[in-house]
């Protein structure tokens, strides 16, 4: 067997051993005599599965008592349209015209776009003039105090654009795409009202859609909107009001356990700063490869590059694949390279990509 780094944003390579343990207990699992994918989901050992899960997630992220964690499906692209069909009405009850937008970046973008359809959507920022390559400052945004909520993506998953800091909002609940955030460091999860993230980077296989949300903003969905898109809906059925994904969960349990076994949030962080730092060093220590995202906001996880030269992008691909350096091209959206090194990327993954843009740089340039 041999196993490629795999640069991919998304779905995104997972931890080997999390893979090892899951193909261990893939015909079996503790003495069962069937695999996780057969379970009941209202079976006592499928209970005890989701139960872990969710323990070891609020123990890595200190997440707080007074949120639930929701297991749900949809995608990242369904909360969407859940944050407004649930929060519009969350501050006091009346419903809110609108909820304030940071838009910088083509994630941010389709939530606007979704957003508007439930309501007003007040952009605080618009980084489009940059093509998405910059973060304001904090000090240039201006929060409309009776907002319903206030939305951003901490990490723009395509661009590589993270914010470094999180917005104060003061009362106006804080709402975060974490899809390609999430996991990659400790966050004080007090600060938000509304988490969410799509699995398929940080946390598992695609399928799962994790929610953290405040308690006092769940119970306000709008009546006219399905069951299925109400928090209080799955926060009273414990994720169950349905059948969850089970399978994706049961190896999300993997991963976050194997996060507590590394020494939590802050070894990941450590890890995660050192890998990014250096690969931004070596993109920067040379003529021939470039990073367009202003500096103070690059991201952990999504690294793009381009070369100088772009007619020797497909070289570049072929050539670092034959490496084994796999899914290294960029969004189509922006085009050169990009190498998303979320937390299953080992180091030596990093360190390999380095050695081999430093060698067909010594080629090509
Ligand atoms: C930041 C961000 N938000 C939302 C999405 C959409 O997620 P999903 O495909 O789970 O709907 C993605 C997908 O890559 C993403 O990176």
């Amino acid at each position: 067997m041999s196993r490629v780094f795999n640069f991919s944003a998304g779905p995104a390579a997972l931890p080997t051993d999390v893979l090892e343990q899951a193909q261990a207990e893939m015909l079996d699992w503790n003495g069962s005599g069937m695999s996780v994918m057969e379970m009941s989901h209202r079976g006592k050992d499928y209970m005890s599965i989701a139960a872990k899960a969710e323990a070891d997630l609020r123990q890595l992220m200190s997440i707080p008592d007074n949120y639930k964690v929701l297991f749900l499906q949809g995608g990242a692209s369904s909360q969407f349209a859940m944050v407004p069909i649930n929060l519009l009405k969350a501050r006091d009850g009346q419903k809110r015209k609108s909820a304030d937008y940071l838009l910088t970046g083509q994630w941010s973008k389709k939530a606007v776009a979704e957003a508007k359809r439930y309501c007003e959507v007040n952009l605080v920022a618009d980084t489009s003039d940059s093509n998405f390559t910059t973060v304001p400052d904090e000090a240039e945004l201006t929060f409309n105090p009776d907002a319903a909520y206030v939305h951003y993506t901490p990490n723009e998953t395509i661009v590589g654009v993270e914010f470094p800091y999180i917005p104060d909002t003061g009362d106006v609940p804080l709402v975060a795409d974490m899809s390609s955030t999430i996991l990659s460091r400790h966050i004080d999860v007090s600060k938000f009202g509304v988490i969410y993230a799509g699995a398929q980077k940080n946390i598992g296989p695609a399928g799962l859609t994790i929610v953290i949300v405040r308690e006092d903003l769940i119970g306000h969905a709008d009546p006219a909107m399905p069951a299925m898109f109400d928090y209080k809906i799955h926060a009273d059925n414990d994720s169950m009001y349905n059948t969850p994904p089970t399978y994706s969960w049961y190896l999300a349990g993997l991963v976050f356990a194997r996060g507590l076994k590394l020494g939590g949030m802050s070894a990941v962080e450590e890890v995660n700063k050192r890998k990014a730092e250096k690969l931004y060093k070596a993109i920067d220590d040379s003529s021939f490869y470039s990073n367009p995202v202003d500096v103070k906001c690059r991201s952990w996880m999504n690294v793009p590059f381009i070369l100088a030269n772009s007619d020797l992008d497909s070289a570049f691909i072929e050539q670092a694949a034959a490496n084994g350096l796999m899914t290294l091209k960029g969004h189509r959206s922006v085009g050169g390279m990009r190498a998303s090194i979320y937390n299953a990327m080992p180091e030596e993954g990093v360190d390999a990509l380095i050695a081999f843009m430093q060698d067909f740089e010594r080629t090509n340039a």
